[in-house]
């Protein structure tokens, strides 16, 4: 079972966590900075580093601080994004800012953000493949930047084709999961056209990876371990509500901030009755099997099937 291969995987990330992420001082600011990090979270994108290491017939252990290094930066986005959006769970525990106030979890996003580039320069490899990942993981973090804004601007227009939907999700989700399966490649100096092909499985799998994240924002209800109807009380435009808008469906609590539950679930009603929650599935799908299409120009092994699996994972998981 996959979710076997992802709970061992993600033990050898959880170890080099604790051995690279130490507490440090000023005490308040790391009590902040590692509070996701010793939370959980499903460390799907370090898996996906380590297991597209050993498809390439490579040692994970030679990936293992570029694995690291796409935890921390994907640590520091959620800080920052849980401000943006503000919500007020994260992993099962309250929210950096709504525990240590919102200047304190800028600079513990600011904290991470620097220590993952740090992490990844101690990689086992040519100094000049480091240099490249180095190079590769900031455009990445520049591309997460502008998908950000875009989901933030997209809150102040009244319509969002799903083209632009699809490119703010590219950016803001796609390039990180990207880089997490191509940072093997680039560091054991493959070539390109492998580097290219994983980065595709990645960009895809993000995805179908963030449609079906907006999908747990409606149906995840007491599982996902955030906020529950987030995306409809922020006035997000995701895909579902792009075609719910298309279908001439009208949601009272859109962008309202605050609802009460009845008044939630009755909008969530209507995105599921109007046919925009199975659009969405639809879409998603679409992506995953795109996805894997590109992992068949590497030699056939357990871990790229394993790369397969994680794939429909990321459109079956329920959190
Ligand atoms: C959440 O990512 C942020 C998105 C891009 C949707 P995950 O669902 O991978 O979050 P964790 O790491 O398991 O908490
Ligand atoms: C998050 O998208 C993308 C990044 C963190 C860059 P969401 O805002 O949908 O993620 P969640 O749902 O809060 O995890
Ligand atoms: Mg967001
Ligand atoms: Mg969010
Ligand atoms: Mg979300």
């Amino acid at each position: 079972m996959i979710s076997e291969i992802i709970k061992d995987r993600a033990k050898l990330v959880n170890e080099k966590i604790e051995e690279l992420l130490k507490e440090q001082e000023p005490e308040g600011l790391y009590r902040a900075a590692r509070h996701y990090l010793k939370a959980g979270g499903k460390r799907l994108r370090p898996v996906i580093t380590l297991l597209s290491a050993e498809a390439l017939g490579e040692d994970y252990r030679k990936a293992i601080h570029a694995a690291i290094a796409i935890e921390t930066v994907h640590n520091f986005t959620l800080v920052h994004d849980d401000i943006m959006d503000e919500d007020e769970m994260r992993r099962g525990v309250k929210t950096v800012h709504t525990l240590f106030g919102i200047p304190t979890a800028i600079l513990a996003g600011d904290t991470l953000y620097a220590e993952a580039f740090e992490i990844l320069s101690m990689s086992d490899a040519p100094p000049e493949n480091i240099v490249r990942a180095v190079s590769k993981l900031a455009r990445v973090c520049v591309e997460i930047c502008e998908g950000q804004f875009m989901d933030m601007s997209f809150e102040e227009r009244d319509s969002v084709g799903e083209s632009e939907y699809l490119e703010m999700v590219r950016k803001k989700t796609g390039v990180l999961i990207g880089i997490s399966a191509s940072i093997p490649a680039v560091l054991f100096g493959k070539d390109e056209s492998v580097e290219k092909a994983l980065w595709n499985y990645g960009i895809y799998s993000g995805i179908g990876f963030q449609i079906h994240d907006d999908l747990l924002d409606i149906s995840g209800k007491g599982k996902i371990g955030k906020d529950w109807g987030s995306d409809i009380l922020e006035g997000k435009k995701t895909l579902i509500v792009i075609k719910a808008f298309e279908e001439g469906i009208e949601l009272e609590t859109f962008g309202k901030g605050r609802a009460s539950e009845e008044e939630l679930e009755r909008d969530i009603k209507k995105l599921f009755d109007c046919g925009a929650v199975d659009y969405a599935r639809e879409r998603a799908r679409e992506y995953i099997e795109m996805a894997k299409k590109n992992l068949e120009v590497i030699d056939e092994s357990p871990s790229r099937n394993y790369l397969v699996e994680l794939a429909d994972y990321l459109i079956e998981r329920d959190h």
